[in-house]
């Protein structure tokens, strides 16, 4: 399995210090938040890891090219121009065109807290012959406009080689609106920071039209992918936390580092 971080975006919801500190590498503890992602989907069974970066930010791949354990498992594409979070995973399409099996997608700026939803979305596709899966969690209805919503069946049973994992927290996916009013949402499960996509998104990016503020979106071309193949959502236990902003970055800081913050 392979894996792709895009963290090219501009975060202008963390300026000023974003101007020169990319929010990726701001730390948890002693490590910048991206190692923590990397070690995530090393841990769930990546092979490589892509990380999409943007000209200004080649400090990410400096920190990681000075350590020998973590450098020859890691690759870099770039974004140039940023086009939104579905055009930042086409960048790295190069690095990972020769799969058949689904690329694990980990934003850049999301932890989650608490078990890792990597490693359990990677068995899920395995346990029903790799399939697409993404990561959802359940938000309040006041804010489904902000995300891609999912309309699902809840609970799949009887899974073979699926120790571990909660078949209640599996759904098949039947729709996925793209921030609906809350009276419009099918439900308040949203697209959450880890996506686990057959290759065929790739060619869907490519031909994907601008949608939501001129960006091209990787949930509009995840709702096409679904027209086409199955796609299951995950509703991971963890938490998880938008390192994107002050907030929810001294938010992430007490949940990785309690002792830290206590
Ligand atoms: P965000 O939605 O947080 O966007 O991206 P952003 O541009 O980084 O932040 P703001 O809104 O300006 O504060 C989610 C993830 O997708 C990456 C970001 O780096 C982040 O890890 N991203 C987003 C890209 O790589 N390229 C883009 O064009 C947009």
């Amino acid at each position: 399995m392979k894996a792709i971080i895009p963290a090219a975006g501009h975060g202008t919801r963390f300026l000023p210090v974003t101007r020169v500190v990319p929010k990726e590498m701001l730390p948890i503890g002693a490590k910048p938040a991206i190692q923590l992602i990397v070690e995530e989907a090393l841990s769930a069974g990546a092979d490589g890891v892509v990380i999409v970066i943007s000209p200004e930010k080649e400090i990410v791949r400096r920190y990681f090219e000075e350590d020998p354990s973590l450098a020859p498992r890691i690759s870099w594409a770039y974004q140039t121009e940023q086009k939104g979070l579905g055009h930042a995973v086409l960048q790295a399409a190069d690095a990972v065109k020769d799969e058949h099996e689904p690329v694990l997608v980990l934003l850049g700026d999301a932890l989650v807290a608490g078990e890792a939803p990597s490693a359990k979305m990677a068995a899920i596709s395995r346990a029903f012959g790799g399939v697409s899966v993404v990561g959802l969690e359940e938000v309040p209805l006041e804010r489904v406009s902000r995300y891609g919503i999912v309309k699902g069946d809840n609970g799949v049973n009887g899974l073979k080689g699926l120790e571990g994992v909660d078949c209640e927290r599996i759904l098949r996916l039947e729709d996925l609106v793209e921030k609906p009013a809350p009276e419009a949402a099918p439900s308040r499960l949203a697209i959450a920071g880890r996506y686990l996509l057959d290759p065929a998104i790739f060619s869907l990016l490519a031909s994907q039209t601008p949608g939501v503020g001129g960006e091209i979106q990787l949930t509009d071309a995840i709702r096409r992918l679904l027209a086409d193949r199955p796609v299951y959502g995950y509703r991971y236990p963890g938490v998880r936390h938008d390192i994107g902003n002050p907030a929810g970055y001294l938010k992430a800081m007490q949940a990785f580092q309690p002792s830290f913050v206590a």
